[in-house]
């Protein structure tokens, strides 16, 4: 499937402001979050929708609303909490799975530490929130684990990507709608993405 980079006037504007180093924990949280709404509504327009009757004060009309299995939102942890608020200020009742994994900072693999899913997965659309697509290590491990567990339509939602880990999802799961606010260079030696952000999770948690 093709992925979808936005590009987004206000997504541009919005990342200046995150790569900035000087960009403290306050404002790096709230401009994730906003950047969490633009990529809300790009990712969520193929979700799929059905005719409802609705009266309005002047005729009859036929308006349309999600079905009504709820998709689900599954944050990595830790800085896939980052987007979560945005995705559910948009849609208040879908479900929240969470996936705890983090990359070991010699071998680069994700170590996944928690999971839990809810149910029904193989007939709601999933989308994965990680702010950060790397390696592609995490995502791919992350879409893995939803898949095993029986999710069948996901998206995969980040900020910002490296084509080391674009290529790496089209490879592992080229079923798996990708959608990022922005394609950076490459990876640095260490699995950094570059220019990027630094460290995502230390910055919205200020454990950096
Ligand atoms: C970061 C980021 C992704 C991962 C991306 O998480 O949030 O999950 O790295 O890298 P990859 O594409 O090479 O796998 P990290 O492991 O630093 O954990 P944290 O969110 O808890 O800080
Ligand atoms: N994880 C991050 O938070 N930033 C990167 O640049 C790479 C992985």
């Amino acid at each position: 499937m093709e992925p979808l980079i936005l590009n987004h006037p206000l997504a541009l504007h919005k990342l200046s402001f995150i790569r900035d180093r000087k960009t403290c924990g306050l404002l790096f949280r709230q401009l994730v979050e906003e950047l969490g709404l633009i990529l809300a509504v790009e990712s969520t327009r193929t979700l799929a929708t059905e005719s409802v009757a609705v009266e309005t004060p002047l005729e009859r009309t036929q308006g349309r609303r999600l079905l009504p299995l709820d998709p689900v939102l599954v944050p990595v942890l830790r800085a896939g909490l980052g987007l979560l608020p945005a995705f559910l200020q948009l849609m208040p009742t879908a479900k929240v799975g969470h996936l705890g994994l983090y990359r070991d900072h010699d071998t680069l693999v994700p170590v996944p530490y928690y999971r839990n899913f809810p149910p029904l997965l193989e007939e709601r659309t999933v989308f994965v929130l990680d702010p950060m697509l790397a390696t592609g290590g995490s995502a791919s491990e992350a879409v893995r684990q939803l898949k095993a567990a029986g999710a069948k339509k996901l998206s995969l939602v980040a900020v910002i990507a490296s084509p080391e880990g674009m290529k790496r999802m089209a490879e592992d799961h080229p079923d798996v709608q990708v959608v990022v606010a922005a394609l950076d260079r490459e990876l640095n030696e260490k699995g950094y993405i570059l220019p990027g952000l630094g460290d995502a999770g230390d910055r919205i948690f200020g454990t950096n």
